[in-house]
Order: structure tokens, then sequence, then C-alpha cells
């Protein structure tokens, strides 16, 4: 069998892990109740991957204090809250986990602390989300009822059948974290000054569980191995300057956690000062913290599962393991775009695997509405009640466009029995995903592409390839349902000079249908313009890039904060200069004219060899009032609908796809 290694036991302490795949901890608040239960939806998930083959499932975050941070956001996650009804549903999920041969471990966090407003930090600091606020200090008397918070609550995770805990978290700069970082800690007590007594919370929390739950159930720690910051709130983008944990640090960390107890260390990066470390972008090279898990695995004896940097790609992970990087990989968004990756792997299906697209859709959500919907997969902490039934009556559906949307509409209509074509105008499947995936970036766009191929030919999906259907063809089909997923074109400005060469739209130049320049000016600072702008200076252009509002990246479909925060580092660092609060005037022979948006209009000329137009995009007009009373059902979907986002456009298709 290919990736062999990825399916040999490994062992966390006494208990056997069946594979090398690990569930990453994705906490949420819809998997949890209010009576401080899993919901039927936490259940759901976890089962769901279960099945799927992971071999080990680390929970989300579990609050256990209930005293000390009285505002926690999440208070109502809190397994003490009621210990009976936490442990009823534990066991049924537990029961239900086992039958697969997978491996569960509840995260139980100690806190937040000030990456939120409201809650205790180790010193006075600064509030994350809100630098005017500040997190106060704990007394130590507040320190002790929240380790033995973390140790009743390990003692309740042992009597509901869990086969382990982790510890949450010396990582993403929470509690834990803001212990034993010295940037953070300026503590003069025992819990503050040298390394051991900022880790001395960690011990007294692996010490007081195996001292109530036994020395043989197993204990381990989510541990960033560096911080990737400047400073508070300044992400490092390469690296250097370290002003949180240095690699050198996070090894010294990781021979004390082993010398306190734990039993493996589940490692990562960054915190949300650099969140684009934490929780990477697919602007990051996929894989950056195996070099760092390396470097623990050299210095202790207990595992070290390596994740945090979308690991997803089988032979990344099989490398990581013969090599000796890690002893298991943890997967986290990868497994919630297709949670049978495990499976898929073991029987070769490859090309099956849904790719993860690394658009941190889901942690927007997770911050949001707390459910960590996936943007390419809709059924996320919904899946006992958000899957698909056959349908009773097979119908004729005519799919015209064969963007984002009408492939998955077609796909899941498909699927459900119905009778389906796909008529796309073009000689091509993907829509604007085609452009969007050229980036040097955005390999995994191009693969969710190929993946809807694939499923389409899998299903035998007629597709009709240069067909562009009007009203009249499609009433002469004769269907029962038409979904129209026509999409989006872009925006064109009207200014002086537009009819000139060298202006492009954002969708030729990435098409490469128009040659771009050495000196570039791009009017228009959203994701697609900054991306553009990121590409072409990474090139070795000048670029320029012009934004009406006062900030590149605030409009459009919200851009989660860590692409955004990486997203402007690297403008910053490839030396793009951005002009906000200004507009296109005109174009001339000596270039772009610009003109700022306050009263006293003040204008700029740039020379420019391209001018690359990327001020968003409106829907296609549709056929649809052509098509309303013909006696079928008409649904339109997607960007020609309403312009949005792979979300939008996935989940606007699923949800109409599975209920016609
Ligand atoms: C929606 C969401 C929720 C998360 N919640 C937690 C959590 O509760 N505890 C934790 O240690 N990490 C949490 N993480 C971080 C993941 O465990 C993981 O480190 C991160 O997704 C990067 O790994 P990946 O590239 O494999 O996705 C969360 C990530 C996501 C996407
Ligand atoms: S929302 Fe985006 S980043 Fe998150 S799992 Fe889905 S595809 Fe990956």
């Amino acid at each position: 069998m290919k990736y062999q290694i990825l399916f040999t036991p490994f062992k966390v302490g006494q208990v056997t892990v069946k594979n090398r795949f690990c569930m990453a901890p994705m906490g949420n608040s819809i998997g949890f109740g209010a009576k401080g239960e899993f919901s039927q939806n936490g259940v759901d998930y976890y089962v769901e991957r279960a099945k799927g083959g992971v071999g080990l499932i680390f929970t989300g975050a579990l609050i256990t204090d209930m005293q000390v941070d009285p505002f926690s956001p999440v208070e109502g996650l809190s397994p003490l809250y009621s210990p009976m009804n936490f442990r009823r549903t534990a066991i049924a999920l537990n029961e239900r986990v086992h039958s697969y041969g997978t491996k569960i471990f509840p995260q139980i966090t100690m806190g937040l602390g000030r990456n939120y407003p409201g809650l205790y930090a180790p010193s006075e600091l600064p509030v994350f989300f809100d630098p005017n606020q500040k997190s106060p200090a704990l007394t130590k008397d507040e320190i002790k009822k929240k380790i033995d918070a973390m140790v009743q609550a390990a003692a309740l995770m042992k009597a509901s059948d869990f086969d382990g805990v982790e510890v949450h978290a010396m990582h993403w700069g929470y509690l834990l974290d803001q212990f034993a970082l010295a940037i953070t800690n300026h503590r003069t007590d025992e819990y503050g000054g040298s390394l051991e007594n900022r880790l001395r919370a960690a011990r007294e929390i692996v010490e007081g569980i195996k001292q109530v739950c036994g020395s043989s159930f197993p204990v381990t720690m989510r541990l960033g191995l560096k911080s990737y910051i400047k400073g508070l709130f300044h992400a490092s983008l390469t690296g250097e300057d370290e002003a949180g944990r240095t690699l050198e640090e996070g090894v010294e960390i990781c021979k004390l956690l082993e010398s306190y107890g734990y039993d493996a260390l589940n490692v990562d990066a960054g915190m949300y000062d650099s969140f684009y470390y934490a929780a990477p972008p697919m602007y990051q090279p996929k894989g950056f913290t195996l070099e760092l898990a390396k470097a623990a695995k050299k210095a202790v004896h207990i595992p070290v599962l390596a994740g945090g940097s979308r690991i997803d790609d089988p032979a990344l992970c099989a490398k990581a393991i013969e090599e000796g990087e890690a002893d298991a990989i943890v997967i986290g968004r990868a497994l919630l775009a297709d949670s049978q990756l495990p499976k898929k792997v073991e029987s070769g299906q490859i090309e099956d695997i849904r790719p993860c697209i690394g658009c941190n859709a889901c942690m927007n959500r997770a911050f949001t509405t707390g459910d960590a919907l996936c943007a390419v997969n809709p059924t996320v902490l919904r899946e006992g009640v958000y899957g698909l039934n056959k349908t009773v009556e097979s119908k004729k559906i005519v799919v015209v466009g064969g963007g984002l949307a009408g492939m998955e509409a077609a796909r899941v209509a498909k699927m459900r029995g119905h009778d389906v074509s796909l008529y796309e105008k073009s000689d091509k499947l993907g829509g604007n995903l085609v452009p969007g995936a050229k980036h040097s970036f955005k390999a995994d766009m191009q693969r969710l592409i190929e993946w809807y191929q694939h499923e389409l030919k899998k299903l035998q999906v007629p597709v009709h390839l240069n067909t562009g259907l009007d009203a009249d063809a499609i009433k002469k089909m004769n269907p029962d349902v038409v979904f129209l997923a026509v999409g989006s074109t872009p925006v064109m400005l009207g200014f002086k000079g537009n009819d000139d060469p060298r202006v492009i739209s954002c969708i030729d130049a990435l098409l490469g249908k128009k040659k771009v320049g050495q000196r570039v000016v791009i009017v228009g600072g959203g994701q697609v313009g900054c991306e553009m702008a990121y590409e072409y200076a990474k090139e070795g252009k000048t670029v320029t890039l012009v934004e009406a509002l006062d900030a590149v990246l605030s409009t459009g479909p919200a851009v989660p904060i860590m692409n955004k925060m990486m997203l402007n580092d690297l403008l910053d660092f490839h030396k793009v200069k951005v002009y906000t609060g200004y507009t296109l005037s005109s174009v001339d022979k000596n270039g772009v004219v610009i003109k700022s948006t306050k009263d006293t209009p003040e204008s700029i000329e740039i020379a420019a060899d391209s001018v690359i137009i990327s001020v968003g995009f409106k829907p296609v007009p549709t056929m649809a009032k052509d098509l309303y009373g013909s006696g079928f059902e008409v649904y339109e979907m997607g960007d020609g609908s309403k312009v949005g986002n792979v979300m939008s456009a996935v989940g606007d298709a699923y949800e109409i796809a599975r209920s016609v």
C-alpha cells in the first residue's frame, strides 16, 4: 500500500493509536449545549471524522474554570457546569468514536487570557482584540483555582471514558502561553521570572491530573514552538527578530514538559499577534511547522505530533514520519473540508479528497457564529441533519454555468439521483475560479477545480463545454428544474483614457490574456487586487495599489483576520506602494492620475506600463425572468445571484440542490 507508514500504530503513554492521523482540536460553540453537554451536532461532527479513519481525535477546547473568568466568551462550554449532563453525552460520543477504533482526547483549557476582553492574564496586558482594554493580572489564589478546575475537568474526562486529555494551551498566546512567554509574564512571584517558574502552572496541572487520574492516564500539551512576533500586536513575517518564543526556547520547553510528565506534545506555531502563523492562510507554505517539530523530536523521547500548517498532502505526511520529523500528523482544516481524508488515503483514492483551500472562512465563522462551517463543505457541524437523501422522483435538471455553484449543484443533484446535465459557455469548467487559481499560492484552488471535474466525471454528469444556452434553448429541453449559475464579471470603470491598451481587467491579467508590464498600477484594494499586487511585486515588478477607502481589504466579503494581516505584511515586505483614499482619475501617455477623495482633492501621477482594474464584480445578467412561468422550477445561485465568495457559492448550490 502507498503511504503504508501512515497506517502503522503508535503510542501516547500506554494508549495505542491505530494510525498516524490525528484530528486537530477545532473548537466551536455549536458542538456544545447550553447545559454543559455535547450537542448532537458536536457528537456527529466527531463521529463523522472517526468514521473517516482518523486515529486520534482532539476535541475543540473546553472551558474548565467557572469562577475566576466570569466573562468567558464561551462560558456555556464548561463540562463542569453539569458534570452529569456532560458525562452522559460524552459517554455516548465515546462509544460511537471507539466503534471505529479511534481514540479521543478532549482538550481542556486553563483560559484564553489577554486574547479576549474581560479575562484574566498572568500580568496586566493589553487585550488583543481591543488594545484599549487591559486584562487584569491573576492573583496566586486565582491561579490555584484555575489549576484545580483543570484537574477536576480531567477527572471528569476520565470518568467519561475519554482515552486521555490534552492541556490547552501553550500556543496561540492563550493563558498558559502567556504564563510561559517572558513578553507577557511580568510576575515576580513563583509563577514568573525563570522559564521553570513560567512553566509552573503547566507543571502543576499535569502533576495534579496524574495524581487524580493515575499516571497511566495520558496527558498531552498543545505547544507552539515559535511565536513569530516582533512584539505584541506585531507579527514577524520572516521569523527574524523574535520577541516571543524562539525555537531554542521552544525546544527547552519540550524537555521540561517531558520531565514534568506530559506524554506527548501536539506542536504548532504562532500567536493571535502573528495569526498567519497560527492559522496559516494559503500564502504560507504547507508544512512549515515540520522543521520546528523535527527540532523538538530530536530533544525528547515522548511522541511529537506535528500540525498547524496545512499538512494535508499524504506524501508530505508520510515523508515527515519516515524521516523522523514527527510521530504523527495533526490535521485541522483539511478534515473540515473532507472528513474522510484518512480513509481515502488508505484506499488509494487520493483524487477523491476534497481539498481545503486555506481560505480561513471556517475561522471567521468560529469567531462570529461559532459553527466553524467550511467554505467547501457545508455539512460541517451539522453532519447528522444536513446530509443528502436520495430523491423519490428523478427530475430532469439543466445546470447553466460550470463555475463553482454550477459544479456543486450538478454534483449534489446527481448524487441524489436526478438526471442532470451541465452547460458551460466557455471551454472549461471552473468559472472565476480559473483566473483565481492562477496565483502561485492558489494551487489548492486549482485542486478544487480538478476535484469537481473528477467528481462530475465519476458521477457521469454530461458536461457540455462551449455551449451557451438562451431561454429558448432551455425551454426546448423541457426540463423539470433549471439551475442558473451564470457567475459574475469584473466591474470596469468609466474614466478618461479607459480605452488605453494598457488598461486591463483583473480577469484578463490573471488569465494572461494581456501582458502585464514592469510598472503596474492596480486600482482596487480588495482581496483580488491585494493578491495581484503581492504576486507581481514578488515577481520583481514595481507595483502601486490604489484604494478609494481608508484601508485595503475593507470592502467585499469579509477577509479573515489572519489573511488580512498576512496580505498587509506581504505588501509592505515586497514594497508595494499603497495609496488609500485615492480614486483613479485618468490614464494618459505619462501614466495614471489618481485623486484624493478628501475635501481638498490632491492629484498624483504615477508612471505605468499596465493599469489593472480590480474594483469588484457584478452578476452576469441572467435570463431568469424569461424562464419564470414556463412550467418548470428556476433557481438562481452563486455569484450570478449575488456576488459572494467560495462559501456562499457552494453553500447556495448545496442548499438548493439537496432539496429539489
Ligand atoms: C475553526 C477552528 C477552531 C480551532 N479551535 C482550536 C481549539 O479549540 N484548540 C486548539 O488547540 N486549536 C484550535 N484550532 C487550531 C487547529 O487545531 C490547527 O492548529 C489549525 O487549524 C492549523 O492546522 P491546519 O493547518 O491543519 O488546519 C482551531 C482551528 C480552527 C480552524
Ligand atoms: S473554510 Fe477554507 S480554510 Fe477552512 S477548512 Fe474550509 S476550505 Fe479550509
